[in-house]
């Protein structure tokens, strides 16, 4: 097996493993990141939702291989030692989520989401997020989440 290297929230490290293996599986096993979860394990529900040079992927079927040179953000990159990023904020402060297994791919999402439309219609973000199942049917509260932080984030 190669070594390949991988930059994960702005830490290089090399990991010995089949090119074909999943990113996600990498995160949690290889680099011990574990916000990005396991679920349908066929790209259909979004739970394991990271970023590889600033777009969102599943990472459950995003073969390790296809990372190249693009740098790697997941959920635990987001917030600095001070602050939570202000999606991360806005999600807690509207309570968007239950049970939170959804959560850390819908935040991803989300600034996906509003690095490409800084400021969404409920339906753009509805449509921005349909990818992106919650079991708890948390979604207008998502919602209210998204739109609070592009409403931050346009005040800033
Ligand atoms: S676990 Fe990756 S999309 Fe469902
Ligand atoms: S908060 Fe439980 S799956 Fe979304």
């Amino acid at each position: 097996m190669p070594d390949l290297k991988l930059t994960v929230n702005g830490i290089e490290a090399t990991v010995l493993a089949d090119p074909s293996t999943s990113l996600l599986s990498v995160l949690r096993k290889h680099f011990h990141l574990t916000g990005a979860k396991y679920a349908c394990g066929e790209g259909q529900c979004g739970a394991c939702t990271v970023m590889v040079g600033g777009e969102a992927v599943r990472s459950c079927v995003f073969p390790i291989h296809n990372v190249g040179q693009k740098y790697v953000e997941t959920i635990e990159g987001l917030a600095n030692s001070a602050h939570l990023h202000p999606i991360q904020q806005a999600f807690l402060d509207a309570s968007a989520f239950q049970c939170g297994f959804c959560t850390p791919g819908m935040i991803m999402a989300s600034v996906a989401l509003l690095d490409r439309n800084p400021a969404p219609s409920v339906e753009e973000i509805r449509a921005g997020l349909a990818g992106n199942v919650c079991r708890c049917g948390t979604y207008s509260r998502i919602v209210k989440a998204v739109q609070s932080a592009a409403k931050a984030g346009r005040n800033a």
